[in-house]
Order: structure tokens, then C-alpha cells, then sequence
């Protein structure tokens, strides 16, 4: 049909289907969805506006949807082990948006990982809403790569933030959960664990949950959760009337739910994206399943054994390893910058990103270093002995980055590669 109507955009998108299937996809943020979750996301439920929140819309014929997302919500809470779930926000940063808006007041400190340290844009930075409308505070990691749990201490106590965030686009290890929440808490802060990245793994229970130490997990749903893009919310208690304001005298920390539900709609989104939250419905079914646990803990396996492969190539990687889904490896005694890895690894069909290391030297646009990680691999089937394979090629390509030639050649071994490991039914 959309040949038919609009080839170009059809084009484009068996364009990129193509590179999905003939290439490596090692951006630790991006996975592939099953078929089921794309089947939910291309549906009708696109049509439907449901303001609102289920059993309270302001639109009729909301029957159908709210069946949806009560299922999405009743499948974060049993996955995640909260008492309550905000499935509509639309990604993970507006997830992120609706908890400052929930309780902070404008100009309130937050203390969230620095950048260029690995942590996220809305956790507080000078171009981001969260560092415009809100006062940033940024913390490091050692030059160790670790996270330096006295120092974060030591620092909460001097800048006494209203909110501590933690979580990372680009942190290899694991986080004391228990001891953030202790800081937080010390000081009378709340404490927000962003989980976008590990969502997944702690869904799998192959690394620790920050529940009951956090007072708000945020996520997105699309990374090692492996379900559409989107976002969810959640923390414990219980929601009262999310469409009716609190009295002036509400304790905030009593109303959480409340206060949530009502910063996702009305203070900052209107319809929830109907076909989306059936999309997070399915993949949260799909993470209750016994294959998705063995799924986590290969990615975890994947993980390790490219991150040996690789320090035995000779590469650097910050924390000389992961305990997670991710690594970052510092090219600084490669003789080649961030930027140019990416382009020689894209240049045989490998898709890494740049990213600054540790005190980067270099600046955020051509940094020292390059983040890879192995959800998506993982989802392909492909195991130890592939992640030894990939170590090599990633190791060729940096070593012969103008040699055209031999990228031809690595290019020709990613398309083999990848011919053994099927990512769509119809691929
Ligand atoms: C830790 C963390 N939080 C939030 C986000 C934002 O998610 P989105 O890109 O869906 O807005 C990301 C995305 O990379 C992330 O890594």
C-alpha cells in the first residue's frame, strides 16, 4: 500500500530495513522490537485521543484503550515491584521533564552525573531545560571511570540539592542503589533513579533494582527493555484522584503518585499515544517471559566477552571493563579520535558512537572515546563466539581506517555475519 502511495518514504524505510538487517547495530541504546510489539505500534490505537487517565478520560470511547493501558500499567508495577506506574510519557526525557515538574519549583538544585561523565542531558545541563529553568549541580566519576560514592557525599552535603539523580547514557558499572538513596535522603533530597538503560536488566533481575531506595524510577522503554520508544514513571503509594490538584497543605512526599500523574497530564502532555502504550503493554508481557531472562543475562555474557576480546586487542576501556550492557573504550593510544572510529566502523557496517571518556582531553563533538554495547546483537541470537568475531573486526577497521580495501573486505564479513542471524519474520 505505502508503495503504492508514497514511494518515497517507502524507500527510505526498506532503506534503512536493509541496514538494520546487513548491519551490526552496537549503539547500547537501540535493540530490535519483536514483531508483536511492531504489529501493536502500527495499529489503529493511533487514531484514538484518550486525555486522561483509564476510567477518567475526556473523550468518549475510550473503553478499548483503557484496557490497554491498565494492562501496560498493572504489567510495570508486577515487572518493576512498584505500587504504581505512569506508562504515557512519550519518551524518557519527558519522563524525566514530568518528575521536575511534579516536585520541584523553578530554580530548585538538582545534582545529576556531569555530560561529559556519562550522564544525561536532563539531569541537570546548561542547555537543557533542566539546567535552564532548574539550578545544576553535576557530579564526576574518579578519573578511574568508577563513581566515587564519598566524594558524591561529600558534594550533596556542601550544595544541598531538592532532587539527586542517577543513571547514564554511558556508565559500564553497576550503581549502589541503596547508598544514593541514603545520601538523597540525609539531606532531605528525593532521589530519581533514570533506569533508561538498564531497564531490561533489572526487569530480568540480572542486576539490582533501585526500588524501595529510590523515591521515583524513571526509564525509556525502548533500550534493553526492548519495546517501542517511550517512557514510564513509577514509584510507590498510591495515586488519589490523579485529575483533581492536591489540597495546598498535600505532603509531597506522601503523594507521589499523585503528583506525577498529574505533571504527565495536565502539566505537560495531552493525548497519550495510544498505539505506543499497547507497544510497552507487549513488551512488558515479553519481559515476564522465562527467554527474557536468559536474553539479559546473554547480553550480559556478550558484554563481558567483548570487553575482554577488545583490552586483548589492545584497546583501553574505562573501568578496564563493564558490569552491564555497555562499554566505553578510550582510543586515546589508537591514534584516532572518537569521530573517526565511528566513521571507519560505519564504513564496514558496524554503527558505534562517539563519546567522551573520563576527562576528556578532546571536545564532546570529536571526543577520545567511542560507547558499544550488545542488546541488540543479543536480540539477533548472536553469542560468545560472535562477540569474539566482532572484537576482531572492530580491531581491523581501527587499524586499517585508510584502507579501503580492507574495509571492503570487514564489510563483506559483517554482511556474512549478519545473514546467520535473522532480525524480522519477513527479513
Ligand atoms: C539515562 C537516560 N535518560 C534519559 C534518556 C532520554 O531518553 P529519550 O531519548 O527517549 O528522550 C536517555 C537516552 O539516551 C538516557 O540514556
Amino acid at each position: 500500500m505505502l508503495e503504492q502511495t508514497d514511494p518515497e518514504i517507502y524507500n527510505a524505510i526498506k532503506n534503512e530495513q536493509a541496514r538494520q538487517i546487513n548491519g551490526l547495530e552496537m549503539i547500547p541504546s537501540e535493540n530490535y522490537v519483536s514483531d508483536a510489539v511492531l504489529s501493536a505500534m502500527g495499529s489503529i490505537l493511533t487514531n484514538k485521543y484518550s486525555e486522561g487517565y483509564p476510567g477518567k478520560r475526556y473523550y468518549g470511547g475510550n473503553h478499548n484503550i483503557d484496557v490497554i493501558e491498565t494492562l501496560a500499567v498493572e504489567r510495570a508495577k508486577k515487572l518493576f515491584d512498584v505500587s504504581h506506574a505512569n506508562v504515557q510519557p512519550l519518551s524518557g526525557s519527558p519522563a524525566n521533564q514530568a518528575v521536575y515538574f511534579a516536585l520541584l519549583n523553578l530554580g530548585d538544585k538538582v545534582m545529576g552525573l556531569h555530560l561529559f561523565f556519562g550522564g544525561h542531558l536532563t539531569h541537570g545541563w546548561k542547555v537543557n531545560f533542566s539546567g535552564k529553568f532548574y539550578t545544576p549541580v553535576n557530579y564526576q566519576t574518579s578519573p578511574n571511570g568508577f563513581l566515587d560514592y564519598d566524594a558524591l557525599e561529600k558534594q550533596a552535603r556542601q550544595e544541598n540539592p531538592k532532587l539527586i539523580f542517577c543513571g547514564a547514557t554511558a556508565y559500564p558499572r553497576l550503581y549502589d542503589y541503596k547508598r544514593l538513596g541514603e545520601i538523597a535522603h540525609s539531606i532531605d533530597a528525593y532521589f530519581v533513579a533514570d533506569i533508561a538503560h538498564e531497564a531490561g536488566l533489572i526487569a530480568a533481575k540480572v542486576v539490582p533494582s533501585p526500588a524501595r531506595h529510590a523515591d521515583v524510577i524513571t526509564t525509556t522503554t525502548h533500550k534493553t527493555l526492548r519495546g517501542p520508544r517511550g517512557g514510564m514513571i513509577m514509584c510507590d503509594g498510591n495515586p488519589s484522584e490523579p485529575l483533581k490538584p492536591l489540597p495546598e497543605d498535600a505532603n509531597p512526599r506522601e503523594n507521589l503518585p499523585t503528583l506525577i500523574d498529574r505533571a504527565i497530564f495536565p502539566g505537560l502532555q495531552g493525548g497519550p499515544h495510544n498505539h505506543t502504550t499497547a507497544g510497552i503493554a507487549v513488551a512488558l508481557h515479553e519481559a515476564m517471559q522465562p527467554g527474557f531472562k536468559m536474553y539479559a543475562q546473554q547480553i550480559l555474557r556478550n558484554a563481558k566477552v567483548l570487553a575482554e576480546c577488545l583490552m586483548g586487542y589492545g584497546f583501553n576501556l574505562v573501568t578496564n571493563g563493564t558490569d552491564n550492557h555497555l562499554m566505553l573504550v578510550d582510543l586515546q593510544n589508537k591514534n584516532i579520535t572518537g569521530k573517526e572510529a565511528e566513521k571507519a566502523l560505519e564504513d564496514v557496517g558496524i554503527t558505534v558512537n562517539k563519546n567522551t571518556i573520563p576527562y576528556d582531553p578532546r571536545k564532546p563533538y570529536n571526543p577520545s572515546g567511542i560507547r558499544l554495547g550488545t542488546p541488540a546483537l543479543t536480540t539477533r541470537g548472536m553469542k560468545e563466539s560472535e562477540m569474539r568475531l566482532i572484537a576482531e573486526l572492530i580491531s581491523k577497521a581501527i587499524e586499517h581506517s585508510n584502507d579501503s580495501n580492507v574495509k571492503e573486505k570487514l564489510n563483506k564479513d559483517v554482511i556474512d555475519l549478519c545473514k546467520g542471524f535473522p532480525i524480522f519474520k519477513y527479513n
